[in-house]
This record gives C-alpha cells, structure tokens and sequence, in this order.
C-alpha cells in the first residue's frame, strides 16, 4: 500500500516520529554524515501556483537524499493544456518515485493521489498545507523541546489551508489552539470539529484584545492567499485590526515565539520588527521546510 500526505490527518499516527527524524537527519547532514536515504529516488514536482521555499527545499532536500527533482509547472506540462489528472497520474507513476503536487484545488490533489500508484505529498492547496505546518511543529519542537500543553494561537485568516492545518496539527500535537479571525473568515466546521477529537482545548474568536495572552506561540500569515488576489481590497479592510505587532506580542509568554510561512506582507498580516524581531523564528521555520519534508519523504518512501 502506498501512503499519501494530502492532510494532517494522514500523518496523525506518526507525526512525532516525522519531526524527530527531521531534527536527527537535520543533525546529521549538518556533522557531515550521509543521509543518502533516498539513493537514485526521482521525485516529481507539480506546481499549479508560484513558490520559492516549497521548490528549492524539496529540489535541495531530495538531492540531500540521494535522490533528484524535476520541477513540473503546470503550463510546462500537458495538463495545463488539459490532459487529465488520471492519465498524467498514471504515466507520472512509471517514471518517478513519487509526486508533489502545489494545486489550485484540495480535490485535484486527491484526484492525482488516487490514480498515481506512488505516493503523493501535497505542497498546498486551498483546504491545507501539511508539510508546513509538520515544518512548523518541529520548529516549535526544536524551540520549546515538548508539544503538549502549549499554547498556540493563529491570528489572521482563519479559512486558509495554513489555518486548518494548524487546527489539525495542533489537535494530533495536543497543543491547544486558538483561532483569532473575523466571523466571516472563520475555519471550515469540519476542521473544528476534527481538532476538538483530539481532546485539545479549540478557540475560535473575532476578539483581538488579549487573544495573545498567555501564548507560547503566535503565528499569522498572508491576509491574500494564492487564488484570493480579486478579493485583495475587500480583505485588507476586513482584517486591519488583527496585525501581530509588538502590543500583541507583550501580551504572550516571555519567551513566546513567532513564526509565519512567508512569504510576509510588512504592515499587513505582522509589523516588520515582530517578523525580525528576537521573538521570531521564521527564518530557522523557512530552513525547516528542507528537513521536515526530507524525514516526511523518507518515512513516506518506506514500504
Ligand atoms: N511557505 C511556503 O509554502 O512558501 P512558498 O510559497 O514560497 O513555497
Ligand atoms: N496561505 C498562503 C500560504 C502561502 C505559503 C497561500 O495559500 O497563499
């Protein structure tokens, strides 16, 4: 059977196991020892939206391994001129060891898992994106030393896929999470109602005032996500009250931390002295992408 990372619920069994051999392959690769893991592996990569870090840290993380990257943009290959996902799956699957795929749409990526006959790994789509926030809670792992019992809380878009994977990632981490968005952009119910299985306390509200209170870790991202562009204006206003600043930041544990996905807007989402501020680790969360998903490859490649 082949194993698939489209949500975080697929990775719900295992998820510390994951960020354990992110930090020890991370570990090694940095002392010099080999981490060929994936010795003459060829990974493909489709991108149906723009990335800088989702790209290179795959590209770089698979030749790491042993292995090789072949970036696939949409327009490049044939299904931008509308070969069908089944059949791009299915010749895809007797030339690489496994596929990424960045997709418009959360259904496409299952369409393309289920006709592939190798693993598929979703590098986001417009419900999730896993390998980030496995990244990021490895971050805060590396950072905080343990996951239980901490207290994250998200500000900012609550509908976006960073926001649901949070909420799940949080809930199998049994971090409590806490959701800080306009009404009108709060999570999708069934990702509420996943998190809350996992026996985690679950907080979805639109009050900003002391949302950070009390927070080991504070995370926003873009109030634009990639396919939201014509909403742009509407979005802005809608969400000018919940910027991390340093106001919000006081409010937090001392030694809190900040992280975001990048990429980040100054002024909008976070102020630039939090984002680069000695709070924030979203540059450690950016070189992360690389080991997570080399231990998130390895253990999926695993028969
Ligand atoms: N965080 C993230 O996925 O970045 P890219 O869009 O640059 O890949
Ligand atoms: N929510 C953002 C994440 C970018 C990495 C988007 O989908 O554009």
């Amino acid at each position: 059977m082949k194993r698939d990372l489209i949500s975080m619920l697929d990775v719900k069994d295992d998820l510390e196991e994951i960020i354990d051999l992110g930090i020890d392959l991370k570990k090694k690769s940095k002392n010099g020892k080999n981490i060929e893991l994936l010795k003459d592996k060829t990974l493909g990569m489709i991108f149906e939206k723009s990335s800088t870090r989702t790209r290179v840290s795959f590209e770089t993380g698979m030749t790491k391994l042993g292995g090789h990257a072949i970036f696939l943009g949409k327009n490049d290959i044939q299904l931008g001129r509308g070969e069908t996902i089944e059949d791009t799956a299915i010749v895809l699957s007797r030339y690489v060891d496994l596929i990424m795929f960045r997709a418009m749409k959360n259904e496409d990526v299952k369409e393309l898992a289920k006709h592939a006959t190798i693993p598929v790994i979703s590098g986001l789509d417009d419900k999730e994106h896993p390998c980030q926030v496995v990244t990021d809670l490895m971050t805060i792992k590396e950072y905080k030393g343990d996951l239980k019992g901490l207290n994250f809380v998200y500000l900012g878009d609550g509908k976006n896929n960073m926001s649901h994977s949070y909420l799940l990632g949080c809930g199998i981490a049994g971090m409590n999470v806490k959701i800080v968005s306009p009404k009108k952009y709060w999570p999708d119910e069934y990702y509420v109602d996943e998190a809350k299985k996992f026996g985690v306390d679950v907080e979805i509200t639109d009050k900003v005032e002391d949302s950070t209170k009390n927070a080991d870790v504070i995370a926003t991202d873009t109030w634009v996500s990639m396919g939201d562009e014509t909403q742009k204006q509407q979005r802005l206003k809608d969400f000018k009250d919940y910027t991390v600043d340093d106001k919000l930041m006081g409010l937090a544990k001392p030694d809190a931390i900040f992280l975001h996905c990048l990429p980040a807007y100054y002024d909008y989402e976070v102020t630039k002295e939090v984002a680069h501020g000695p709070q924030s680790v979203i540059f450690d969360e950016a070189e992360n992408r690389m080991w997570a998903q080399i231990a998130i490859m390895v253990t999926i490649c695993k028969k």
